[in-house]
């Protein structure tokens, strides 16, 4: 039975599970690592030829602009953040999730990422069994550490492992060996963190099928709740695009890419994880990451620290991805008016409106990507004629009246959504 193609605009007004549906959640970004791996383009400053002093200094300097940066932007409410005549309430909803991610946000003292954990309970209204996830570099790894961070309710460890293949690691400039991770993960488990997801990449050149084997066999042996797989992408502004770009590294091949992804299908699921969005998998449900699918809900979130982005209501904003400016358009704001942080936020490098049809588009693009695809509610609405075509090709298809792609759509989601789109 297909979808009803709706006509009206509850799929926006009124979504079942997307939109504000989904939830309420905080991202904060520390964009610190100690090496700056070279597949690598996120908002992150190499800190590790820093004097270990300049670096506390710095680490500092951090913490406190991001929770100013946090204040001025919880204190200025929802309406000053939503796009112009937008239905929102004036107080903040519940936040449902809490996600401290980077770079490397565990290369804080454990001290400091308490107290910007703390500094989320103080400024916002959050949920009792709210989801807190942190992301960890296994060679960050202490008892300090995750003592601190299961006192502050810190219910999920996200570490960073990408391969168990010795030389996979080096290519990958990794600074951990293939053991450090499942000594981090015990010290974790010991420490009291409920739930341990571990982030995996798949296809870097040398890395051959029996490589991928023993590195998912490892992962599952490792007890985890939840695994991430990553195809290797070549980012062309990073040493890896720029090596590709020279000939002198090898770039992904598509097909092993595909077979490798196949690979952990198979193993993972024999290994009782629900494959449940393009890249990850979960032992049951309730191990999902309730924070990445309220971004694959199109959901609303906070974002702060550098590079973060934010949306509410159809509108994102998102701040810049130096440090550098980053700090000083915080302290500034300090400075200047320090007891008005309802003035709103200060370190926005840019935001935009969605239209419409960009919001149909995101909805589709997002909720697409989780195995239960969409409500039939939330559905946006849909060109007949291009429905039937994109189910005859095979890329999507209905269950229970829900929209949600097949397995081969999954690769193919752009296509599938372009055709699907009035
Ligand atoms: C932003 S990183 C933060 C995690 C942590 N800093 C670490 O590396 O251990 C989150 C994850 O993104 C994935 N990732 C980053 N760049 C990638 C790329 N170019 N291709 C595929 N996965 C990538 C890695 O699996 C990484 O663990
Ligand atoms: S440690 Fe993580 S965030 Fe930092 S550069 Fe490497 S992959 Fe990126």
């Amino acid at each position: 039975m297909p979808p009803s193609v709706r006509t009206d605009d509850a799929w926006l007004t009124d979504p079942v599970e997307s939109g504000p549906a989904a939830g309420f959640g905080v991202y904060l970004h520390v964009p610190f690592c100690h090496h700056r791996c070279g597949y690598c383009d996120f908002a992150t400053a190499a800190v590790g030829d820093q004097a270990p002093d300049d670096a506390d200094a710095l680490f500092e300097r951090y913490t406190a602009a991001l929770i100013a940066d946090l204040r001025r932007q919880a204190a200025a409410g929802p309406r000053a953040h939503a796009p112009a005549g937008a239905d929102i309430a004036p107080s903040w909803p519940r936040v449902t999730s809490v996600f401290l991610g980077g770079g490397t946000p565990t290369l804080l003292p454990p001290p400091r990422l308490a107290r910007i954990l703390r500094a989320v309970r103080d400024e916002l209204d959050v949920l009792d069994d709210v989801e807190i996830t942190v992301e960890c570099n296994p060679e960050t790894a202490s008892e300090e550490l995750f003592a601190t961070l299961a006192a502050e309710g810190v219910t999920r460890l996200s570490m960073g492992v990408q391969s168990f293949a010795p030389h996979v690691l080096a290519t990958l400039e990794r600074g951990h060996t293939a053991d450090t991770p499942l000594g981090a993960a015990e010290l974790a488990r010991a420490a009291g963190i409920p739930a341990i997801s571990l982030d995996l990449i798949y296809g870097t050149p040398g890395e051959s099928e029996a490589d991928w084997r023993d590195t998912l066999e490892r992962a599952i042996a490792a007890g985890v709740e939840h695994l991430s797989a990553y195809a290797l992408t070549i980012h062309a502004n990073t040493p890896f695009g720029r090596r590709v770009g020279q000939g002198s590294l090898p770039s992904p091949d598509d097909d092993v890419q595909a077979d490798r992804f196949d690979l952990a299908r198979e193993l993972l699921r024999g290994a009782g994880f629900e494959h449940y969005e393009v890249s990850n998998f979960a032992l049951g449900s309730a191990h999902r990451s309730r924070h990445n699918l309220l971004y694959w809900r199109h959901g609303d979130y906070l974002g702060v620290g550098v590079g973060a982005h934010a949306h509410l209501a159809g509108r994102r904003w998102w701040s810049t991805r130096s440090t550098e400016r980053y700090l000083e358009a915080v302290e500034a704001a300090e400075v200047e008016r320090p007891t008005t942080p309802a003035d709103g936020p200060t370190p926005i490098s840019g935001s935009e409106v969605l239209d419409d049809t960009e919001r149909a588009e995101e909805r589709l693009l997002l909720g697409l990507r989780v195995r239960e695809g969409l409500h039939p509610a939330d559905v946006p609405p849909l060109e007949p004629l291009a429905l039937e075509e994109v189910m005859d090709l095979g890329l999507v298809e209905t269950s229970c009246g829900r929209l949600r792609c097949t397995d081969r759509g999954w690769f193919l989601l752009d296509s599938a959504v372009d055709r699907l789109l009035v």
